[in-house]
């Protein structure tokens, strides 16, 4: 009892945040964990990418960045400038660190910052011992998903009809 009880106690202290690696900086561009105060910026990037449309708003952002302990933003900036950034949440009982969010500003993409971010994701599951990394991508051909299995991700799992507009998702994982 004494020990689940201190489990217990454990799993409601988690804070992601106490458990990120020494964000350091390549090729010019700095990693910090994102505030609320990013968040115009990070919906900017979005926007960008996505023509127009917003997948997150606002409020998911924050919900991401300030209200839940197991999950962190990560800013990717030059020159204090943000030009990428990814939303990780780890799940513990699945020993797993989840990619919430992941894009780069259209101007800036092809110069490996989305590899530098999921590096750093393997960084916070490697302090925290997780088995793999895990994510959901739409299932397009000229989407993220070449890019992804550049990174090592294996698909897993077809979701039909995962997104709002009705185009189906895939699972991607990586082992570590
Ligand atoms: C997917 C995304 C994050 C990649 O970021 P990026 O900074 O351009 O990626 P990198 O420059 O680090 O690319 C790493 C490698 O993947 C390749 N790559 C990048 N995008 C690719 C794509 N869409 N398809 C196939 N390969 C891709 C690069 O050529 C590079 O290969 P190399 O190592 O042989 O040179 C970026 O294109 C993006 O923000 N897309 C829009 C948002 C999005 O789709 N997010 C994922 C949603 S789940």
């Amino acid at each position: 009892m004494a020990i689940l009880s201190r489990i217990r106690t454990w799993f409601s202290k988690f804070d992601l945040r106490q458990f990120l690696p020494v964000l350091t900086s390549k090729d010019g561009i700095d990693f910090e964990m994102a505030e609320r105060s990013d968040i115009q910026d990070l919906l900017a990037i979005e926007r960008d990418v996505y023509a127009g449309t917003v997948p997150w708003t606002y409020t998911h952002f924050v919900r991401e960045i300030e209200n839940n302990p197991n999950a962190v933003f990560l800013v990717a900036k030059k020159s204090n400038h943000t030009v990428g950034f990814i939303g990780l949440r780890v799940m513990l009982y699945a020993k797993e660190l989840h990619v919430t969010n992941l894009a780069v500003k259209t101007s800036m993409q092809q110069q490996g910052i989305g590899d530098s971010l999921l590096q750093q994701a393997v960084r916070v599951a490697a302090n925290l011992n997780l088995g793999k990394i895990t994510l959901e991508t739409p299932r397009v051909t000229d989407g993220a998903q070449g890019f992804y299995r550049k990174e090592g991700f294996e698909s897993t799992q077809i979701l039909a009809s995962y997104y709002d507009d009705g185009r189906d998702a895939v699972t991607m994982e990586k082992k570590l």
